[in-house]
């Protein structure tokens, strides 16, 4: 298990060429490249949608307060909507808004028919509350499937909306042959966003799985004989390169800037590199998927509204 014959027929981007490889073997998860294969796709979801709805597949994108790193990822956000027809209502709020103001544009979105998707930029500032902001949005429209009744249902092998990141990890994978059935993934992080519903899309590829939070008494230990990692915690090089198993696949779901302004993953690339058989870059690796996999859910929820689904809540 672990070893690099996993690798054999993987698919690269389609393009039939080798993969690209990092210095010291490992081949590099290019994010970049199947996010835009994913996003052509849901191109022509859209376009296919527009024809048949006689409106585009259309996303709310709220942001509250100043936080210089989501109005980044937010304007790539909404670009991205852009670029596959999906028509985007950006609502950008001063940190001053009350949780009820907040809530109750939430609940015109969850009313406004031209919305098939709502998300809410998380950190919202101090004196909101992003349980109840995650609770009120209507969970049908729920394209970062961070809604209670989404997670609830991923738990339940029944996954509807599925959140933005783990569902972007396990496209690559999947992009990638990795085999995840049976495969030994410890995942580093235990947040509501990423490190918990990763670790119910593992076990519903049917990976055995291992989550590692502030609380785990032997990290490097669980690391080492990880033969999937994926480390969400958020902290420059947190994960040394030694303590990747050697063939490990290691998807990097951290995005820091040093104090020199270069953007870098939790794990320590270069030496971990040298050991792993797959690796995401950063920038480059999970960043774009996170992006492809919201767009993915945003044309699924605008589908599922004509075509409902039999085994799910209306
Ligand atoms: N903040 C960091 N990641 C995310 C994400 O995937 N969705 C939202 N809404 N906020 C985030």
């Amino acid at each position: 298990m672990g070893d690099r014959s996993r690798a054999s027929g993987a698919a690269t981007g389609d393009t039939g060429a080798a993969p690209l490889r990092a210095t010291g073997g490992a081949i590099l998860l290019d994010g970049k490249a199947l996010a835009a294969k994913v996003r052509a796709g849901v191109a022509l979801r859209a376009a296919r949608f527009t024809t048949r709805a006689g409106r585009p597949p259309g996303l709310a994108v709220v942001r509250v307060g100043e936080d210089p790193a989501s109005a980044v990822y937010v304007r790539n956000k909404l670009k991205a909507s852009r670029e596959a027809g999906i028509a985007s209502f950006a609502h950008d709020l001063p940190a001053s808004v009350s949780e009820a103001q907040l809530l109750a544009l939430i609940g015109e979105l969850n009313r406004d028919a031209r919305v098939d998707g709502i998300l809410v930029q998380l950190p919202v500032p101090a004196g909101v509350d992003a349980n109840r902001v995650m609770d009120a949005v209507d969970p049908a429209k729920d394209v970062d499937g961070f809604h209670p009744a989404n997670t609830g249902l991923l738990a339940q092998k029944r996954p509807r909306l599925r959140p933005c990141t783990p569902y972007g990890v396990i496209r690559l994978a999947q992009e990638y042959g990795i085999a995840l059935p049976g495969m030994r993934a410890t995942v580093v992080g235990a947040s509501n966003i990423v490190g918990r519903p990763m670790a119910l899309e593992l076990l519903l590829a049917r990976a055995t799985v291992t989550v590692c939070h502030t609380g785990t008494r032997d990290l490097k230990s669980e690391v080492e004989r990880a033969e999937l990692v994926v480390a969400a915690v958020g902290k420059a090089g947190f994960i040394p390169g030694d303590w990747i198993r050697p063939g490990a696949a290691v998807f990097d779901v951290g995005i820091n800037r040093t104090p020199s302004g270069k953007l870098v993953g939790d794990v320590d690339f270069e030496p971990a590199a040298r050991r792993a058989g797959w690796i995401t870059p950063v920038p480059g690796g999970i960043g774009p998927m996170t992006i492809a996999m919201l767009l993915t859910n945003t044309v699924e929820a605008a589908e599922a509204k004509h075509a409902p689904r039999a085994d799910l809540p209306p």
